[in-house]
């Protein structure tokens, strides 16, 4: 029997809640499709860092994680550590050390009733947003000169490598053609603006495209893309876009699709190890009252499978979720009356009987 080990990392907050409720519908689904998984606890989190003097992550640890086939994480952030450790300590130095470059963010629409457009239908919202994962804004470049007087000057600088971009968008177009739907990649950027990174982009883009005659190119600015998200979700199929344009678009991209409850994030490095978690933080304001919905996290537990290579234990749990919201077996902010472990347990039977 196959076997495959995943590294749990639940976190804080609610995170804690909904990592067990993904362990159990993932159960579920490898039993009924007769392959085995194996789950280790990994305590990283506020906890683990307030009574431990400030541990986050160690390098050992970073070379033990690369031993196991996933990481399934709910979500780091607590109210008792100052803003930004646990975050940068734990989630971007796994996403950087581990050289998760792709930002994997499937923006699907399960049920129409959940989604805040007029008119539009599950099969008018479904396209992935492939956003970089290691560059840009993101890699801490800049400073402080003066800091703290009227003189002061902050910087922060937008890095783009040809081998960083080029990577991200040969896998948008990969992609399109492994789905095999609209066959489009389209570019989101702001090249008209910032005229070197995303003009290292655009180039990268359109040169690459030539290597894929049978994909259709497309490209929007970033402020034209939220504009035809929000009006016609129906045209897209792959996006590919740096890094904080990503973390941006795929907010409106959770909201079209139902909202924070159903968005799912993966972190792939696919010659590596990969990370799979809700997009949704530790939400402090419901932690620890059993209310958290599991669904963003059972999600990502889909997504898992699917990059895993066990599609049809994927599309049995996308199937069970679908079930769960047409017959209202949600937690409250999804409408339903569950707790967390009730919802969970009711995607895990219908895994069962899908
Ligand atoms: P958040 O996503 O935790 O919460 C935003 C709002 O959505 C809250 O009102 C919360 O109750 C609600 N919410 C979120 N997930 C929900 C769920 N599964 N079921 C029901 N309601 C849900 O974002 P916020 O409040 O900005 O951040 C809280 C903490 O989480 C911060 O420390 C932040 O840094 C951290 N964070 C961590 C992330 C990660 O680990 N990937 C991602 C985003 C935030
Ligand atoms: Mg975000």
């Amino acid at each position: 029997m196959e076997v495959k080990r995943i590294a749990l990392i639940p976190g804080d907050g609610i995170g804690k809640e909904v990592i067990p409720e993904g362990v159990k519908v993932l159960k579920a689904a490898a039993e009924a499709e007769g392959f085995k998984l194996e789950f280790t606890n990994f305590d990283f989190g506020a906890d683990r860092y307030l009574r431990d003097n400030g541990h986050l992550i160690d390098d050992d640890e970073l070379e033990e994680l690369k031993k196991y086939d996933a990481i399934y994480l709910g979500a780091v952030g607590d109210p008792r550590v100052p803003a930004g450790v646990l975050e940068h300590g734990i989630l971007l130095k796994l996403r950087f050390d581990l050289d998760l470059y792709l930002n994997l963010r499937p923006i699907k629409l399960f049920d129409e009733k959940y989604c805040p457009l007029k008119n539009k239908t599950t099969a008018d919202i479904d396209f992935t947003v492939i956003r970089e994962n290691t560059e840009d804004l993101y890699i801490s470049a800049g400073g402080f000169l003066r800091k703290g007087t009227p003189q002061e000057i902050a910087t922060q600088e937008m890095i783009a490598t040809r081998f960083g971009v080029e990577r991200a968008i040969r896998y948008a177009f990969e992609e399109a053609r492994r789905i095999n739907k609209k066959k489009t990649v389209a570019l989101c950027d702001k090249s008209n603006v910032l005229t070197y990174a995303h003009n290292l982009w655009l180039r990268a883009f359109n040169e690459i495209g030539e290597e894929y005659p049978d994909i259709k190119k497309e490209h929007y600015y970033v402020d034209a893309i939220c504009m035809k998200m929000v009006r016609s979700p129906e045209i897209f199929d792959v996006i590919v876009t740096p890094n904080m344009f990503g973390d941006i678009i795929t907010d409106l991209g959770a909201e079209i699709q139902g909202g924070m409850g159903t968005a799912v994030s993966g972190n792939v490095n696919p010659n590596g190890i990969s990370m799979f978690e809700p997009v949704h933080g530790s939400a402090p304001d419901i932690a620890g009252q059993g209310i958290a919905n599991p669904i963003a996290a059972i999600l990502s537990a889909a997504q898992m499978m699917d990059v895993l290579g066990f599609e049809t234990a994927s599309k049995k749990i996308e199937k069970a979720v679908i079930r769960a919201m047409e017959e209202k077996e949600t937690t409250k902010d999804m409408g339903g009356t569950l707790n967390t472990a009730q919802a969970g347990d009711v995607i895990a039977k219908f895994v069962k009987e899908a």
